[in-house]
């Protein structure tokens, strides 16, 4: 890409290939990749092991104690919270279930965007999440919104469960699977503060019938072109 470092954004909802899509074209530009899922997450899990999640249901305004002595990190691509090694945590079913609901959390998010507008200070990130291209970096260079149709995602999950399952655990059901996805489109979507959007700049990548590859290839190329802009 050479002469022009920029800011990708990538949107879309859950299960749509962002990350996969992000992680790799980051690799192919030599950028940082920054997961903002996993922030959102971290913050949940973090709620959960305080067991101040029902509180908070209550009185979402005491979320701002568990922000004050907050540290969310990235090292490599493991994820670092208050100095602990959370990757694996924050992917359990439990956080998934609760992360909508303390992302709708106004503190929560003025929080995190902060966070993710220092990270991408550098100018050489590829971001992933919902707000990214709407809110956090609204001037990124370039703008992607995923979108896949929500039975495709269901598979997609599950086979992403199936790889990391020891042998002999129960999965969820493909029903299961893609009525729960499409339980946090909605919360994303409906929800007051920075919802999943897509930015009329952004382009629109349906991945429902692509590949991996193919899909990595498509932004591969529009970066190129926007950092020779
Ligand atoms: O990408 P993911 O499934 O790991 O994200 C988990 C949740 O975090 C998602 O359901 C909504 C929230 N999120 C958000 O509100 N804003 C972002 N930029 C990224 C994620």
């Amino acid at each position: 890409i050479g002469k022009k470092r920029i800011i990708i954004a990538i949107d879309g909802p859950a299960a749509s290939g962002k990350s996969t899509t992000a992680r790799k074209v980051a690799e192919k530009l030599g950028y940082t990749y920054i997961d903002t899922g996993a922030m959102y997450r971290a913050v949940t899990f973090k709620a959960l092991r305080e067991g101040v999640l029902e509180g908070l249901r209550r009185s979402p305004g005491s979320v701002s104690g568990l922000l004050d002595t907050i540290s969310i990190e990235f090292r490599g691509d493991r994820v670092i919270l208050d100095g602990s090694d959370v990757t694996a945590e924050i992917r359990d079913n439990r956080v998934s279930r609760e992360v909508s609901f303390i992302s709708s959390l106004k503190p929560v998010r003025d929080r995190l965007r902060r966070m993710q507008q220092d990270l991408g200070r550098q100018r050489a990130v590829v971001m992933d999440g919902r707000d990214i291209g709407t809110v956090v970096f609204p001037d990124a260079e370039l703008k992607i919104f995923l979108v896949a149709d929500a039975r495709e995602r269901a598979k997609r999950r599950y086979a992403e469960l199936l790889l990391k399952s020891p042998e002999g655990a129960e999965l969820p059901d493909l029903d299961l699977l893609e009525d729960e996805i499409k339980q946090r489109d909605e919360e994303d979507t409906l929800r007051e503060h920075a919802p999943l959007k897509k930015h009329p700049d952004a382009v629109e990548i349906d991945t429902s019938d692509l590949t991996i590859e193919s899909q990595v290839e498509r932004v591969y190329t529009l970066a190129l072109a926007a950092g020779t802009k």
